[in-house]
Order: structure tokens, then sequence, then C-alpha cells
């Protein structure tokens, strides 16, 4: 419409004018994704826009997702002003793992190495080793299961015993879960697959158990997509949010796209297939944070320090 397209051009004459560049979740609203990819900006898996936001020259950043994303865009780039279209983009994962309590657990298990995953407070990487993203928590674990490590998992319990079965790592898990990917159901899956008996199941590793065994491929959003272009399968039953199916098209033109059947319907089901947090990025927030400046990221000088080791450790060793 009239009033999208004005949104549009304001923001792409403001990212010029501010030296600014968008980077967006495949999670969030097609236009977002889209104005993202028109601009320069990027698309991607949390693993890769944090090496995006890294490698890009321009002096503002645009995090258009969740809190955690803003922060190690920040972590990474202290130098740069990271603003999101709103600071209250948060994650049940990085909820449901205070870093007080988070580091008390830590302290009773000093023999442990520390793996945090990436949707995780500043404070709780902190208190890492080691911060992984889905795209390699699996390589990560391995290479400490090599070493006879024994790890402490946090905070997502089902990546955690996808990896423990994966690799089996020694691990002590945290009891966390995304609430999104939770509501996902192996029954209502198999359901479906009668009525589509050729369909390959793609699965995001933060999907119960039960979802991850019946899968035809496991991955982050990004190798889920890769995984859709290179099935030969035309009908693809989609087990993480539907805001991927903006790139699954682009990347497997022709081929049906079957959300995952969940838990929920209707209003009993406020997060079926869509994070509530991701859904709070617009182009209106977009415009507003580069206008005013608002919502701008800032952590504490210490403990971005103190963060920055182990994240840095995972680009360093996904390079
Ligand atoms: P990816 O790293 O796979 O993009 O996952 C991020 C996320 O929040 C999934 O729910
Ligand atoms: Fe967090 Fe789940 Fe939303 Fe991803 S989809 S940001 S893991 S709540």
């Amino acid at each position: 419409s009239a009033e999208i397209e004005a949104y549009k051009d304001k923001i792409r004459r403001l990212l010029i004018e501010k030296d600014a560049c968008l980077v967006a979740h495949y999670y969030t609203d097609d236009l977002i994704q889209q104005l993202a990819d028109e601009t320069g900006g990027c698309v991607a898996d949390s693993l890769e826009m944090a090496r995006f936001g890294s490698r890009h020259s321009a002096s503002t950043l645009i995090v258009a997702g969740v809190r955690f994303m803003g922060e190690t865009a920040k972590i990474l780039n202290p130098e740069k002003r990271i603003l999101m279209p709103t600071l209250e983009a948060t994650c049940s994962l990085d909820i449901g793992c205070p870093a007080d309590e988070f580091a008390a657990f830590c302290d009773q298990h000093p023999d442990h190495e520390v793996v945090v995953y990436a949707n995780t407070s500043a404070a709780v990487k902190a208190r890492a080793d080691w911060v992984v993203t889905s795209s390699i928590a699996l390589q990560v674990a391995e290479h400490l299961a090599d070493q006879g490590k024994k790890i402490i998992w946090a905070p997502d319990k089902h990546l955690g015993e996808y990896i423990r079965k994966e690799t089996g790592v020694d691990m002590l898990l945290w009891d966390g879960s995304c609430i999104v990917h939770e509501e996902f159901k192996a029954k209502g899956i198999l359901d479906l697959k009668q009525v589509y008996p050729d369909a390959a199941v793609l699965v995001h590793p933060e999907s119960p158990d039960a979802v991850v065994e019946i899968a035809d491929a496991v991955g982050s959003t990004s190798q889920l997509i890769k995984s859709a272009q290179e099935l030969p399968n035309e009908t693809l039953i989609v087990a993480t949010d539907r805001g991927i199916f903006y790139k699954m098209q682009q990347a497997a033109p022709g081929k049906r796209f079957l959300e995952a059947p969940t838990g929920g319907s209707g209003a009993a089901c406020r997060s079926c297939a869509h994070c509530p947090w991701m859904a709070m990025n617009g182009l209106d927030n977009i415009l507003s944070a580069l206008e005013n400046g608002t919502d701008e990221i800032l952590v504490d000088e210490d403990l971005m320090v103190r963060a920055r080791r182990p994240l840095q450790r995972m680009l360093d060793f996904s390079a």
C-alpha cells in the first residue's frame, strides 16, 4: 500500500543519512526482510547476523530481531551504535535463565565447561566459556567431547538433549525452552504426513525430542532453508517460526510449504509458530529508532569485555 511504501522510502533515506544498516532475522516480518535485502543489509540466522554486523562498515546497526541479537552486535562492536525497533523484544530462553541463578549453578560444578546458547543475556554470556548458536552447536560440542570435557548446557533443554544424543557429550542441562518451538507436536506432524506421504519434515532443534526424532533435516534457520532447497521433496513440513517461509520460498520456488501442527489453536496458542517478540518489530518502530535514536542497546563496559571472550571464540571456531 501507499502507506507502506512511504515508510520504506523514509527508512531507505534515513539509513543512508545516518550511515546505518538493517540486519534482520528470518523470523521478522516479510516487509522487514525485503527492506533489509533491498538496502544492502542482511537477512540471516543469529550466527550470520553477528558476523555481518562485525564486517559491515556502517557506524549504526538497526538489529531487527530480539534483544540478545542486539546485545551480541554491541558486544562484538562496542564502537558502533546499535538500535533496535524495540528493546522489549526478548526471548523465553533469555527470560528463563537469570544470570545470578545461572552463576550459582555453574559455581556448583566447577569441573564443567560452560556452554551457553546465544539466546541469553550479556551477563549469562559473561559467565560462559563458550557461546554457540544452533548452527555450530554440534561442532562445538563434538570438539569438547573429543577433549573429554564435561559441559554445562544452557538454557535450551531440547537443543541440549539433541546435542547430547548426537555427540554423547557428558552434559548438565539447564531447564529452559522456547515457547514457540515447544508447541510443535510429533503426532500432528505424523498425521499431516498421512495426507502428504512424500513430505519431508524440517525441524529447528529447539523443538521437543519427539519432533526432532521424526525430522528429515534438523538445523538452524539458515540450515533449514538450505535443506528446503536441497531435499528432493516437493512438499516440506516446517517446524519453526513461520517468518522463515519468506526466504524458504525464494530458495525453493515451486515447492509446497506446510506449517508443522502445534498443540493449540486460535487464542489458546499465542505463540503458535510465530514468536511474539519477533512480531514486535515493524516498519513503524524501525523508522522511529532511526529518526530519534531510541531503543539503543547499551551494555556495561566490564560485562562487554567478559561476554566478548566466549562470543569471539564462537566466531573464531566457526571461521
Ligand atoms: P537461529 O540461530 O537458527 O536463527 O535461531 C535463533 C532463534 O531464536 C530460533 O528460535
Ligand atoms: Fe526465543 Fe523462541 Fe522467539 Fe527464538 S523463537 S527468539 S528462541 S522465543
